[in-house]
């Protein structure tokens, strides 16, 4: 079963990750696990808070005046999400509170957990989780429905799974293709969806529900066994010899990502490391994948600040914060991180850990 978690994690070892990857899979557990998790979430008086809280949310709605975004029915594809005038890059697409949430690694028959947070809904909100689509388990009624519904649409959230009906109806679109990346803010407990570039109006909003840095067959057969489609966006839909640059540069970038993480255990130096940095950039420009910049450029702050290099880990920063500040919002915690840098270089977690040494600036 999948879950859509933005594959945005740093390649390095040390701090921070910025966006952790969720993949745990909601499989089985037991009796104890179970009891402890009710008790958490319903028990101890919880359950006046969590109505209280559940009725506090506030869903942006698609047909709200100042909403850049509605859905509709898109040919072949059921619903999505369009823009509803041009959407500049960096713009918060929505914020939205989770109907629920549920721990990520709940194990043997959650349906009774779901049942019951279901059961605690408004029914504005029972409307809206019961109008979720779900492709496991297609004729499944009642509770074993009602987990269906959440295994389809579950979005990670920090250390848990929510459910957050307007962000679950973005459909997909791999490398190039999309266009919105979502990212939980755990100070205000809310899904934050971020336009990391310029989306025109009547263009569909896309998000990803997996690392597309892989060849077309293989994200189509992972999109197919997970998701059930067959993927069509502008990316896998490519004549040939176009599809085949495309796939020979994001495998590219996957495969310097890796060799990316030798720094530090292994006996890569500064200057390699932010050369392999600068030429996944390179790729991405070119390839027109613009997501994860925050955090690649971060991991070159990260190098730069490990070898004692003042003006280039500050030039990293200025990246990683503008990128941070498009991709996650300009409150994110990471965007801050990096302001931070900026002032002070020298105040990183990794300052001078590792021998002096030249590392390169960005070369955009
Ligand atoms: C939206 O952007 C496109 C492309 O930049 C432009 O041609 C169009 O005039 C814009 N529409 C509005 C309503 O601003």
């Amino acid at each position: 079963m999948a879950k859509r978690t933005n594959k945005r994690q740093s390649t390095l070892p040390e701090p921070p990750k910025p966006v952790p990857a969720l993949e745990t899979p909601v499989a089985r557990a037991s009796f104890f696990t179970i009891y402890l998790i009710i008790t958490i979430i319903i028990g101890l008086g919880g359950a006046a808070w969590y109505r209280s809280y559940l009725e506090e949310s506030n869903l942006s709605s698609g047909e709200t005046e100042t909403a850049v975004w509605k859905v509709v029915e898109l040919p072949g594809k059921g619903f999505g999400m369009v823009a509803k005038r041009n959407i500049s890059q960096g713009t918060t697409i929505l914020r939205e509170k989770p109907l629920f949430l549920v721990p990520a690694s709940i194990r043997e028959s959650p349906e009774r957990l779901i049942a019951s947070l279901v059961s605690q809904l408004s029914p504005e909100k029972r409307r809206q989780f019961n109008a979720l689509s779900h492709h496991s388990n297609p004729d499944s009624t009642g509770e074993a429905q009602m987990l269906a519904k959440t295994q389809t649409n579950a979005i990670s959230a920090g250390d848990m799974i929510g459910i957050f009906p307007n962000t679950a109806r973005l459909n997909h679109g791999c490398s190039s293709a999309f266009n919105v990346a979502y990212n939980w803010a755990a100070g205000e407990q809310e899904l934050v969806v971020q336009a990391f570039k310029p989306i025109m109006e009547g263009e569909e909003i896309l998000t990803t529900y997996t690392d597309t840095k892989r060849p077309r067959d293989e994200r189509r057969q992972y999109l197919q066994g997970a998701y059930n489609f067959f993927c069509t966006c502008s990316v896998c839909s490519l004549p040939p010899e176009e599809s085949k640059r495309s796939d020979e540069r994001l495998v590219e970038m996957s495969r310097l990502k890796s060799k990316l993480s030798e720094w530090g255990s292994k006996d890569m130096g500064g200057g390699e490391a932010t050369n392999i940095i600068n030429k996944i950039w390179k790729l991405g420009e070119e390839e027109g994948y613009w997501s994860e910049r925050g955090s690649l450029a971060w991991d070159a702050v990260q190098v730069a600040a490990a070898h004692g290099q003042e003006d280039a880990t500050r030039r990293w920063a200025l990246v990683a914060e503008k990128w941070f500040s498009i991709e996650l919002g300009p409150n994110s915690l990471q965007a801050k991180d990096a302001a931070n840098i900026i002032r002070r270089p020298k105040s990183h977690p990794s300052w001078g850990a590792r021998y002096r040494v030249k590392v390169e600036s960005p070369a955009f």
